[in-house]
């Protein structure tokens, strides 16, 4: 069998197929909770130079495959590499996250530029690349990108704040400058899927991490439909290609965002209510969640309970494990192994 041809669990789910025991991967599964990431993160210097070097790239992307044989390996990236290539400047500090320019005023916002420097994403197609051709054939390679109003939230503050108020407090005030800057993501984000399904993803991933801070009217405009246009933008030039959504916090706005995006599947946060995804999500997409990431660090009978709980609310659908948010750096790799176990024995 060619790669192409050769079934890929993950892939399948996403497709329309149930499995009785589900494909398994973990939100930033690449990262600091493994010795073997500290390592190599050491060896790079700073977080982008490590993004950007193809070779570390690509070795990290495959370390927890190696250790866990998870079904799906998410290429080692940043969804600050968008505003990276519009020309801002991005910085991470350690210990403190990343730190950009503040583009806070329609001012500032008016020397954005419309199109991104797609040579600066080079090395992340090549670590694509390098994955692809390493990867047991039955594992699928997922791309990503933030979502416009995510990575816009970012570029607005310059920083992460608890709740985002910069962005929206521009958004309200200056909504025709704030389109500008969503407009600019929206069409980079768009060439940067497409060089990535081309160096060898299989699958992409959206990640609106700062959906749920938003009120009904503001998640239509600013999250539901750049994501919409960007799903469909992809979709023109590459039909068929699978998408994946996470608009966090989302709770009941989320039937609503499968059925205007046209994702094929959506991660749910912890939050979310069985009942709501299992009748009006899980009925028409794959489902991608949903452990908390605190119980996966807590560990014991408490983690043994919280799988279940997921398996019993999910598995009788369309369900790919996973947490509902990234796994956080204090976590013990025996309660990784342990949840792994306990998804893989499941008997539906
Ligand atoms: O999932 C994976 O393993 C792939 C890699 C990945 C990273 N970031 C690596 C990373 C992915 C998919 C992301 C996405 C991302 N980046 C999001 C959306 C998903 C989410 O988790 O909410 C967001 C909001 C960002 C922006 C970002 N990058 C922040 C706020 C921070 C600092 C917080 C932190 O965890 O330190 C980062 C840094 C970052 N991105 C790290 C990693 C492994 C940690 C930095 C380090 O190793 O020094």
């Amino acid at each position: 069998m060619t790669q192409n041809s050769t079934p890929k669990p993950f892939v399948e789910v996403l497709s329309g197929r149930k499995l009785p025991i589900p494909p398994i991967w973990m939100m930033r599964q690449a990262g600091r909770y493994l010795p073997e990431y500290r390592a190599v993160r050491q060896k790079a210097g700073g977080f982008l130079d490590l993004c950007f070097n193809p070779e570390f790239a690509a070795e990290v992307t495959l370390q927890p495959i190696r250790r866990f044989g998870f079904d799906a390996a998410i290429i080692f990236s940043d969804i600050l590499v968008i505003p990276h290539a519009l020309g801002r400047s991005v910085r991470f500090e350690v210990g403190e996250g990343p730190r950009l320019d503040p583009l806070d005023s329609p001012d500032k916002i008016s020397t954005l530029s419309k199109t991104a420097d797609f040579s600066k994403l080079e090395p992340v197609y090549e670590a694509l690349r390098r994955v692809r051709s390493e990867l047991d054939p039955k594992i699928a390679l997922i791309g990503f990108c933030g979502a416009p109003w995510t990575v816009a939230t970012y570029m607005v503050a310059g920083q992460g704040t608890p709740d985002q108020g910069p962005a929206r407090m521009l958004a309200y005030r200056h909504p025709d400058a704030f389109a500008k800057i969503i407009d600019a993501i929206v069409d980079s984000s768009i060439q940067y899927l497409l060089g990535q399904l081309k160096a060898g993803a299989d699958v992409l991933q959206i990640f609106d991490t700062w959906a749920g801070v938003l009120p009904p009217r503001e998640f239509e405009r600013w999250s539901v439909e750049p994501t919409r246009r960007i799903v469909a933008g992809v979709r023109a030039k590459a039909p068929g290609t699978k998408i994946i959504g996470f608009p966090r916090g989302a709770g009941a706005l989320l039937p609503h965002f499968v059925e205007r995006t046209g994702v094929d599947g959506v991660s749910i946060d912890w939050a979310a209510e069985p009942a709501l995804i299992q009748e009006r999500v899980q009925s028409r997409v794959a489902v991608q969640g949903n452990l908390d990431p605190l119980v996966l660090i807590a560990g014991g009978t408490a983690l043994d309970r919280a799988v279940d709980d997921v398996l019993e609310n999910y598995a009788g659908g369309r369900l790919i494990f996973n947490l509902g948010h990234g796994i956080q750096p204090e976590t013990p790799i025996a309660h990784v192994e342990q949840m792994l176990k306990r998804v893989r024995a499941y008997k539906s």
